[in-house]
């Protein structure tokens, strides 16, 4: 690779023009509609208006703006530009009056040179601290000898090129458009590379976002699933695909409330109302790479449980302990595999936090001993919202929480109170680290009680039944600043708190996103403490950098034809945010679901690394036995199994969390190369090796799904495809997922049990996709299911297997003693193309080996130790 190359171009001097009015005619406003950035964002202008910011005004119909900057305005000027031990550094200097209150005329550039695929810059005001994202990010001293991008400098206006060193392309370009930087509103944008833009969560959106003038707001947000609205999280990264097959990504480490604009050009603007400007850029070049270079900086995701990727049940309206044993015999009956029990708010005394009904949940202590006895979890909601109105003395979270100075404040220095189920509520500020120890407290004393095993966190956007508080909200500039993000409700304290509500980091303004990472932390933390095992916590707020601690599910998805659709982008965008235990609630949580749509629904669930059906109070039931014996027994397949899978997707976890992959993966991950794959959104993949062409709309019995170049064998090993890189319509009755394996892989499975703790023990079995070559390859990482840092600590299996030459055998990478006591008991090879003679099991004769020519499927029972090499072949 070559050095790093940084310049000073002063390449836009010729195109510099005063900022004096001008019409459309004038000099620098020959935009085409495609290229022009709003030179009025904040509130609508006459043209007179426009004008005099020295813009040009051109009514366009909708789409462009009328209002634009010419080429050439002038905001910024970079000056002294200088080496420094990790990069460059420079001084901005505003060079031509900003129309913005709080201008911030002179700024600090640092320009770091991370890694040879990592540069990052920021931009600040070097006379005043701001705001920064408390997220631990990685320190990195000195540069990157040698790095695969190039950065330019431009002086007047001041912007940054990055470019691929090798081929020259421009990835980002923030010459297109003025930078401003003023105390409540900061811009930057760039040209991209190309219309393939995904990620920017979260929004009810397809994989790829739409560049024909979409606006994309961040600001977690309580809000029943609809497209453009800015939903309950948000992950200010994009990753970018480039013809040829490349990839880039860019993340905006900042979170206040923030849009972020796409225009035909193609380009894009960050628009964001606080904090400052800090970027990274990864260089791929691969999109694997991409998103492992974004986790490098976020971090990795946390290993859950084995239990965790099993089967959970939940609804609104188990209203007692009766009524929710009931659930779980009801599955039993009917044969369903069920892992984890969930309740919610219906457990609560009065809706309240870390209390239950001593009438309907009198013996809900013995329930959850009683579900532990069958081998089964339980999971429980809490709302970050305390009930504040009790007389004191009568509820110790909001006493102690009180006398500990735990909860957020207003503007007169008192706790916040707003509203939430319970009624008045205070709300923990979970930036203060006093909070940490009282929830944590809370968590345990309510633990010593009821032995439950995870954490569900939900409203914490947080939620907020009123606008603000219940006394309204102040009149500041946190409330209504110059500039309002397109967020839905048109007001930052819609359905939360007031924006200039006092935690102990910042202001509320500038936290605001953060509150259910940061509820999230501390539970993960609370949880860790209180089992001493791996934490479980699914929650619906979530900000860059979640998964590292806890899952996600998508939140109030309609029972609908549409979110079932959705749910498949949703589930792929948040693993590539690096939040790969994500799942939508099955069968839909508003409104009544149907069977048909149910069916599907779990079949497409299974697929979802969280997999938990959970329904509205009052909606018509939706548990797997709510349905007639058809249904059941569809769904008892999909069930079946992913339980089967298991081995496969928890070896899958490992590995994110290990190494920063992805679980559930878009097909244009592992082929990039061909661009057909890019907006691929109806279909999944686990890992590289599994394909999942789901059925997502009603009264189909046929489903087309795009299969890349290459061989593709259905999971049961009844049909193959040989594709050129085509679309192949799939025979897909009510009773079938359709399921592929690639040539190449080995997945590695277990006989599915009506819950983890028994299919762990079961015999496993091997899937071998061979190439036309003959080979395959696959893995499988084991350890007890529940220790905390078993990897980290050693305490783990982990085996390759490779397939060649008419052999497959297993290589133990790592051995502990978890996998003792199961065998392998079954091997399927796919793609045999010829008839063995004889088949050979650690050089002994497997006699009931069968083989189909018509398939070429081989299957060779056998019984082997899996905690011991083996070969079996073939000839
Ligand atoms: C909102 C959550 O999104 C939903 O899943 C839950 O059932 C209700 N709150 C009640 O707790």
């Amino acid at each position: 690779m070559p050095g790093p190359r940084v310049a000073v171009a002063a390449a836009f001097l010729a195109l510099l023009v005063p900022a004096a009015a001008r019409s459309p005619g004038a000099a620098g406003c020959e935009v085409p509609p495609g290229d022009r950035f709003d030179c009025g964002p904040e509130r609508l202008l006459s043209r007179a208006g426009c004008e005099a910011r020295g813009c040009c005004y051109a009514p366009a119909g909708p789409g462009p703006p009328w209002c634009f900057f010419p080429r050439g305005y002038r905001s910024y000027r970079a000056e002294n530009l200088t080496a420094t031990a990790s990069g460059y550094t420079a001084r901005l200097r505003r060079v031509a009056a900003s129309f913005l209150p709080g201008d911030v005329g002179s700024l600090r550039l640092d320009l770091a040179l991370e890694t040879p695929t990592r540069l990052r810059f920021t931009l600040r005001d070097p006379a005043r601290q701001r705001y920064e994202v408390p997220l631990p990010t990685p320190r990195v001293s000195g540069r990157a000898a040698s790095t695969l991008y190039g950065v330019q400098v431009n002086q007047d206006p001041f912007g940054i090129v990055v470019y691929r060193q090798r081929g020259g392309r421009v990835l980002l370009n923030t010459t297109v458009a003025p930078l401003f930087f003023a105390d409540q509103f900061l811009q930057i944008s760039t040209s991209l590379p190309s219309h393939f833009i995904s990620g920017l969560g979260e929004h009810l959106t397809p994989l790829v976002l739409n560049t024909a003038w979409t606006r994309v707001t961040l600001w977690n947000r309580d809000m029943a699933p609809v497209p453009q609205v800015n939903l309950y999280g948000s992950h200010p990264f994009y990753l970018g695909m480039e013809d040829g097959g490349l990839a880039h990504g860019v993340f905006l480490l900042n979170s206040n409330a923030m849009d972020v604009l796409l225009q035909p050009s193609p380009a894009l603007t960050w628009r964001t109302t606080g904090g400052i400007l800090d970027f990274y850029v990864f260089l791929g070049p691969d999109p694997k790479s991409v998103v492992r270079q974004y986790l490098d900086v976020v971090g990795f995701p946390f290993m859950p449980p084995y239990w965790g990727l099993g089967f959970h049940l939940c609804r609104w309206g188990y209203s007692s302990t009766a009524i929710t044993r009931q659930v779980v015999t009801n599955m039993t009956a009917a044969r369903f595999p069920l892992d984890v029990q969930w309740n919610d708010l219906d457990y609560m005394d009065a809706k309240r936090d870390f209390t239950f009904n001593k009438n309907s949940f009198k013996d809900y202590p013995e329930m959850v001993q009683e579900f532990h006895r069958r081998g089964l979890r339980y999971i429980m909601i809490v709302d970050p919202g305390i009930s504040s109105s009790g007389p004191p003395g009568t509820y110790k979270p909001y006493d102690e929480g009180l006398k500990r100075g735990v909860f957020i404040r207003n503007a007169t220095g008192q706790p916040l109170i707003g509203k939430v189920w319970p009624g008045p509520t205070a709300f923990p500020d979970f930036t203060n680290p006093e909070t940490h120890e009282w929830w944590y407290d809370m968590v345990k004393d309510f633990h010593d009680q009821v032995p439950f095993d995870g954490l569900w966190i939900d409203m914490n956007e947080p939620s907020n039944f009123v606008e603000g508080s219940q006394d309204g909200c102040p009149n500041n500039s946190l409330e209504q600043p110059p500039y309002v993000p397109g967020v839905f409700g048109g007001r930052l304290q819609a359905g939360t708190i007031c924006a200039s509500s006092q935690q102990y980091l910042s202001s509320h303004y500038n936290l605001h996103s953060l509150y259910g990472l940061t509820e999230a932390i501390a539970s993960h933390d609370a949880l860790l403490r209180v089992r001493g095992r791996r934490p479980f916590v699914i929650s619906r707020s979530t900000f860059a950098g979640h998964g590292r601690y806890a899952g996600h599910w998508t939140g109030d998805v309609g029972s609908d034809w549409e979110q079932l659709y959705y749910s498949v982008p949703e589930v792929l965008l948040f693993n590539l945010f690096g939040v790969p235990l994500v799942g939508a609630d099955i069968c839909g949580f508003v409104g009544d679901t149907s069977e048909e749509l149910c069916v599907r629904w779990t079949q497409l669930g299974a697929f979802y690394p969280f997999m938990r059906n959970h329904n509205d109070h009052g909606a018509r039931p939706q548990e797997p036995y709510a349905f007639s014996p058809a249904a059941q027994a569809a769904m008892r397949n999909a069930l079946r199994l992913r339980y089967s899978l298991l081995p496969f997707l928890y070896t899958l976890f490992h590995r994110a969390h290990s190494t920063g992959e992805t679980v559930a993966r878009p097909l244009f991950l592992e082929f990039p190369k061909d661009p057909n794959t890019w907006a691929v959104d109806r279909q999944l993949m686990w890992g590289g090796g599994l394909l999942v062409t789901p059925v997502l709309e009603p009264g189909k019995t046929k489903v087309s799904g795009y299969f890349p170049a290459g061989t593709w064998y259905s999971l049961f090993g009844d049909s193959t495809i040989h594709s050129k890189g085509q679309w192949i319509l799939l025979p897909a009755p009510l009773d079938t997922i359709n399921v592929h394996v690639r040539a190449g892989h080995i997945l590695p499975l277990q006989e599915p049990a009506f819950s983890t703790a028994e299919s762990r023990k079961k015999g496993m079995a091997l899937v071998v996709a061979l190439t036309p070559d003959g080979f395959a390859r696959g893995d499988l990482f084991w350890d007890d299911g529940e220790s905390w840092q078993s990897f980290e600590k050693g305490d783990y299996t982990e085996i390759l297997f490779l397939a060649t030459r008419g052999a497959v055998l297993s290589q133990l990478l790592w051995a502990s003693a978890h996998l003792d006591g199961v065998l392998l008991e079954a091997v399927t090879v796919l793609g045999v193309t010829s008839p063995p003679r004889q088949v050979l099991a650690n050089g002994a004769l497997v006699g009931d080996f069968s083989y189909r020519s018509d398939t070429q499927v081989l299957r060779v029972p056998v019984s082997l130790p899996m905690w011991e090499q083996f070969v079996i072949s073939w000839s």
